[in-house]
């Protein structure tokens, strides 16, 4: 190892709501983080890695009395379900608690004193909606209105979604509360402030965020572009009280007023810390430090990985509510974009994206995304795509054609003819595969700069490129033509021993990525664990265990089942594809007599086909978007057979725009475009005569 002094790091990633389980950009943050953290254990460094629950705020509190049941028990129920996500994705964080913790009201509390003794809090009056049934005042979405521009109903109290505009809930024209349907009143309530624009607070925060190396450069430029901004737009204030009725944490000496959620989130982070030093679990992980010595210590670095929709807070607010509470100020926020699935943007209300529980159910292997994941991710902020047919194709290509082909080649060999005993690592032998190691060394403050960047791609094609290598090396050598040659009995021990050293390194490269499979591989391999970076250099005569398979290949069967979900079997894809599948029959007799109320259930709209194009993958299907009226539909239609993408651009047809949305491999299909016909060339859209519009109703 080249690095002096040990490191003692303070990690979290962000404390996910607790009103819903992980969807799949929770479980991409984590392997971020634990695969960074990983790594720098296998260095030698030290590190607690810490997350919580998000536990407050008024969609908690909502959603508990929608369910029948309390704030508290809505959270417990969420807690107890993270557990099999994080083992199951191998997550290794060392403690996971909730904002709603004893800590944490401590911690909140304690800090807010300071920044009032700093004079940094001050009480204003506020003017607010109110909805006088509730008998609470509402945020911004939930209150819904007549757009003050363009007129369109139903639109949320920040900002128009039909034609974009911004304006504050006031401004819209007859305003109601979604939550009883009352019309709101303006009511004034005194609030609590941290004042963000105080002079001490923005020159610390531009030697904060100006430090070099602290933030990616976007990040910072962000957050620069924050902090100098004059005039409207100028920082303002931040308001970090709401009124009762609120789940939250009380504010001292003011009665009915609580802590803004965003204010005791992120104090979460240190009421984890706490919580886990108090319970005794970091002194078992060695850490022989009470909690304030540990944050005290000016060695400590604190890093907080974070998607790109949270910032502001992380580099605004958190920074100087720490710093002007006198406490250590992080050393670095570290930013992700977001993930989406096939090119499709994740909706919460719509369920988009990938279950991970069900991936796990599934039981597809959690390394598969780990290892898919971190060759896509690199350390800027930019949004990834899950696509299952690249996610196959880099699985079973690299992890298995090239990694793990490397020990199934030459273990079998080790075991059967030289009792399992390996020849020591020697770069003078004749054999092709001999002179590898020195590469695989040469390449190792590459790859260890490139996980320390989180430039976690790059380490991994710098990884692959290895053993593309030694593959090449391998089939030079050829060791299944020369086990079949007695004369030849050294070469082969000595090529397939060049093998296993050269599988213990890349296992080792790896390790931070598939931590269950380098686990197997150091049985197999009689490696001591925990695994270290520097058994990179072991490479002494040594024995190993009889191979065992390692990981297995992604069957696209898997794929089917994580995305087709809810779609009978015998269906074929253009037939499940919620659209209009003619079946090549006559109409089907028998169908019960239906009342005018049944038919009144379905939404059929005239709908605009703005853009028609293939799918690659489904020679059936094309995808669609559509305009049908108040928004933009993507639709999968099992088609292709007879229209091509241009006849179909700009023309009008019939969708029914109530059907359950439903997941594809290749996206969401968001309704079902109707049309006649028995298939093949022969299908027929069914198209309104001119003078209708998108949007109209069919009735
Ligand atoms: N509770 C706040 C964070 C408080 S931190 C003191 C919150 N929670 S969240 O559940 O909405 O998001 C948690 C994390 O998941 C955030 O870092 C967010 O950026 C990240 N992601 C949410 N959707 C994501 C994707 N589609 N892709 C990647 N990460 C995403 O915000
Ligand atoms: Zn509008």
């Amino acid at each position: 190892m080249t690095s002096s002094a040990t490191r003692h790091f303070f990690v979290t990633t962000a404390l996910p709501y607790a009103n819903g389980p992980f969807h799949i950009g929770h479980i991409m943050e984590y392997i971020q983080a634990d695969i960074w953290v990983r790594f720098q254990r296998m260095v030698g460094n030290k590190v607690h890695f810490v997350c919580a629950d998000d536990a407050h705020g008024a969609p908690i509190m909502l959603k508990a009395e929608a369910e029948g049941v309390t704030p508290e028990a809505l959270v417990a129920g969420i807690a107890a379900d993270r557990g099999k996500y994080l083992e199951g994705f191998q997550i290794s964080f060392d403690y996971w608690h909730s904002t709603h913790s004893p800590e944490n009201a401590e911690l909140s509390t304690a800090i807010y004193r300071e920044l009032k003794a700093a004079g940094l809090i001050y009480v204003k009056p506020v003017e607010q909606f109110y909805d006088p049934v509730k008998q609470m005042f509402l945020a911004d979405r939930y209150i819904k209105g007549e757009c003050p521009n363009c007129h369109s109903k139903d639109q949320y109290g920040d900002a128009c979604e039909v034609c974009s505009s911004v304006y504050a809930p006031t401004d819209l024209i007859d305003p109601y509360s979604t939550l009883s349907g009352a019309v709101p009143v303006r009511k004034t309530s005194d609030h609590y402030f941290f004042k963000l624009s105080d002079p001490r607070c923005v020159e610390f925060l531009n030697g904060w965020l100006n430090a070099p190396g602290r933030l990616q450069p976007a990040v910072a430029n962000k957050a620069r572009e924050w902090l100098t901004t004059q005039g409207d737009q100028a920082l303002s204030d931040w308001d970090i009280s709401r009124d009762a009725p609120y789940f939250g944490i009380p504010i001292p000496d003011a009665p009915g007023k609580y802590f803004y959620v965003w204010l005791d989130a992120p104090i979460g982070y240190l009421a984890s810390l706490k919580k886990y030093f108090d319970s005794g679990k970091a002194r078992e992980n060695g850490e022989p430090r009470t909690f304030d010595q540990f944050l005290s210590a000016p060695e400590v670095e604190q890093i907080h990985f974070i998607g790109k929709d949270i910032i502001y807070f992380h580099t605004l607010f958190w920074p100087a509510m720490l710093k002007f509470a006198s406490r250590k100020v992080p050393d670095h926020v570290y930013v992700h974009g977001f993930i989406t699935v096939s090119g499709a943007k994740m909706s919460k209300s719509r369920g988009t994206g990938i279950s991970p529980l069900r991936y796990l159910e599934i039981g597809m292997n959690s390394e598969w995304l780990r290892y898919y994941l971190a060759a896509k991710l690199n350390a800027n902020v930019e949004d990834i795509d899950f696509n299952p047919d690249d996610f196959m194709a880099r699985v079973n290509s690299d992890l298995i054609g090239k990694y793990v082909n490397i020990a199934s080649r030459a273990a079998g060999f080790i075991t059967k003819r030289f009792e399992g005993k390996l020849l020591p690592v020697d770069g003078t032998r004749s054999v092709a595969t001999a002179k590898w190691n020195e590469l695989a060394l040469q390449r190792e403050t590459q790859i260890r700069e490139y996980y320390e960047e989180r430039e976690l791609g790059k380490a991994v094609r710098e990884i692959m490129e290895l053993a593309d290598a030694m593959n090449a090396a391998i089939d030079r050598e050829k060791p299944w033509e020369l086990a079949k040659d007695p004369a030849q009995a050294t070469r082969l021990h000595e090529v397939c021993s060049d093998c296993i050293h050269a599988f213990r390194q890349l296992t080792l490269y790896l390790a931070p990525i598939l931590p269950r499979t380098a686990e197997r591989a150091a049985v197999l391999l009689g490696l001591e664990m925990p695994l270290r970076w520097s058994q990179l250099r072991d490479g002494g005569a040594g024995t190993i265990k009889p191979y065992e398979h390692l990981l297995q290949r992604v069957d696209p069967k898997q794929l089917e089942a994580l995305f087709d979900f809810g779609v009978p079997k015998d269906k074929t894809e253009a037939t499940a594809s919620a659209t209009a599948a003619p079946t090549g029959k006559s109409p089907e007799a028998g169908l019960a007599e239906i009342a005018i109320e049944d038919f009144a259930k379905i939404d059929l709209r005239v709908a605009k086909i703005l853009q028609a194009e293939a799918v690659e993958g489904a020679d059936k299907l094309l995808k669609l978007t559509l305009d049908i009226g108040d928004a933009q539909r993507t639709v999968f239609a099992g088609i292709r057979s007879a229209y091509t993408p241009e006849q179909l651009a700009g023309r009008l047809t019939v969708v029914l725009a109530n059907l359950k949305p439903r997941k594809m491999r290749f996206g969401l299909s968001e309704g079902m475009v109707l049309a006649a016909g028995p298939g093949g060339k022969e299908i027929f859209l069914l198209s309104p005569d001119s003078g209708a519009t998108a949007g109209m109703k069919v009735k």
